[in-house]
């Protein structure tokens, strides 16, 4: 009697502890698919959807984070493409890069891409057949004559086939002209709403002897009339999510017309790599040592923060000592504040302007990235060829950096546009010290790696100009275009 008791008490007790093991691997289950992976604000909720097809122009996150086959096209399409400038080499604004590195990307994969653009002397020449160029001389106020482009492109339209799709970086191609299309899209980099944030970091640091700035008051209005003529054109691609939000909220553009396709650099050439930065530190004389290594690149302009920047360390060095023995700070570019770091000692390397070779080079030798813009525009692409290149960030808090670059600590550090803030953050830093910092680093690649390469970023762009074409012929049958399919590796 006593010995069956026990034994049925020890059944049951094993049922409960199998019960409890259970419920603990359900739990551990729920935290390793849920808690793992670490997301982001802004980054998408693919949630019940994840295998199953959706129409894409609904989809309102980053279009970077599907995953789209890297097989050849299924058709090759005729793009138009207008850009105000073509860059000569890889030293250029944001818009023009992102052209070069898409357009060069999108004739690689076969597509026939014909360039509308300014012309200048020894316009580079590139061993693609598909790939054409089709220069004007601009305007004097510097933008493409709008008459002879498009007197341009439809001579092009007319010959063979008709495009399939018109492509603009911002106004190349105006909204009097883009008005009658509606296979057309347009990328922005840089919008008046966005620029009002720099205005005000302009005026809070104008020192009381300069005279009030126009700009704010002018740039609102600015705004108005961007609101007044964006939905002119068919449909927009916003390089952040943040211009994604502005772009529908602010303004009023139909959310099926605004498409989030974040910039992308080339993985190929930004990428960590030992021999590079044995090269770098050769080449221009970096002692081996246990210094703190904070890079600086890009035009050294006081917009792009050098004022601040400048300032920030000047103060550290007096006040601390050991900051200024174990920090070495690597600024690479050109412009009036490079001469200015020079002044700040023998820990401070200016080493003018790089080719984009030297910069990859450049990146693989520092610590940390220090990105201190004024400029709230647009989708810096400094920051992601540090982020590619496996190194944390530090950087404004712009809406751009902060909602879709750097959403978190855990890929570097970010500041307010004050000397105490930047302050702060370069002392926290170096309290951090390296370990701290190649963490921060990791992730920082693991991100880039995600969202901001090459490939990614003409995948996207791919698969938006196969669905407007498709879409504006009305072409039924192939509304796969506009489908999101989840590609398995
Ligand atoms: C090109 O030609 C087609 C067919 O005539 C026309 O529908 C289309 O609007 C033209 N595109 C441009 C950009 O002029």
């Amino acid at each position: 009697m006593a010995s069956s008791q026990a034994s049925v008490f020890s059944v049951r007790r094993l049922c409960w502890i199998l019960l409890a093991l259970c419920a603990l691997s359900s739990i551990s289950f729920l935290f390793w698919s849920h808690c793992s992976v670490p997301r982001h604000a802004g980054d998408e909720e693919l949630g019940n959807q994840q295998n199953q097809p959706f129409n894409l122009l609904s989809y309102s996150y980053a279009w970077n984070q599907l995953s789209f086959s890297h097989k050849p096209p299924g058709k090759f399409l005729k793009i138009a493409v207008c850009v105000k400038k073509w860059p000569h080499q890889s030293h250029a604004g944001g818009l023009e890069r992102h052209a070069l590195t898409l357009h060069l990307a999108l004739a690689r994969r076969g597509h026939e891409i014909h360039i509308f653009t300014a012309s200048y002397p020894s316009f580079p020449k590139y061993p693609l057949s598909n790939l054409h160029f089709h220069l004007s001389k601009p305007t004097a106020a510097g933008y493409l004559d709008q008459a002879l482009v498009w007197k341009q492109l439809q001579a092009v339209n007319a010959t063979g086939r008709s495009f399939d799709v018109v492509h603009t970086e911002s106004v190349g191609l105006m909204h009097t002209r883009a008005r009658s299309l509606d296979n057309l899209a347009v990328s922005w980099h840089g919008i008046a709403y966005e620029t009002i944030h720099s205005d005000i970091i302009q005026e809070l640091t104008r020192s009381p002897e300069e005279p009030q700035s126009q700009a704010l008051t002018q740039r609102v209005m600015k705004v108005v009339d961007e609101v007044r003529f964006f939905p002119r054109y068919a449909h927009h691609v916003a390089t952040s999510n943040h211009a994604g939000d502005i772009l529908k909220r602010i303004y009023m553009i139909p959310e099926d017309r605004v498409h989030i396709i974040l910039n992308g650099v080339d993985e190929e050439v930004f990428k960590p790599d030992p021999a590079k930065l044995l090269d770098f530190k050769q080449k221009f004389g970096i002692p081996e040592s246990n210094s703190l290594i904070l890079g600086i690149a890009g035009r050294l302009v006081r917009d792009k923060g050098h004022p601040l920047m400048f300032e920030a360390l000047k103060q550290i060095f007096m006040e601390d000592n050991a900051f200024k023995e174990g920090v070495l700070v690597i600024v690479a570019g050109d412009g009036p504040w490079g001469a200015k770091y020079r002044t700040l000692g023998s820990n401070v390397l200016a080493l003018g302007p790089l080719d984009q070779d030297q910069v990859a080079r450049f990146y693989n030798a520092i610590d940390l990235f220090v990105n201190p813009t004024l400029r709230a525009q647009g989708l810096d692409h400094t920051l992601l060829e540090a982020m590619l290149s496996g190194k944390p960030l530090v950087a404004t808090r712009l809406a751009s950096i902060t909602g879709t670059v750097m959403v978190s600590n855990e890929m570097g550090y970010t500041f307010s546009p004050t000397l105490a803030s930047l302050k702060d953050v370069l002392r926290r830093i170096w309290k951090d010290g390296k370990g701290i910092v190649e963490m921060k680093g990791r992730v920082a690649r693991e991100r880039g790696l995600k969202l901001f390469t090459a490939s990614k970023m003409a995948a996207a762009y791919e698969k938006l100009f196969l669905c407007i074409s498709t879409m504006s012929k009305g072409d039924r049958d192939d509304d796969d275009d506009c489908r999101y399919q989840p590609y398995l590796n």
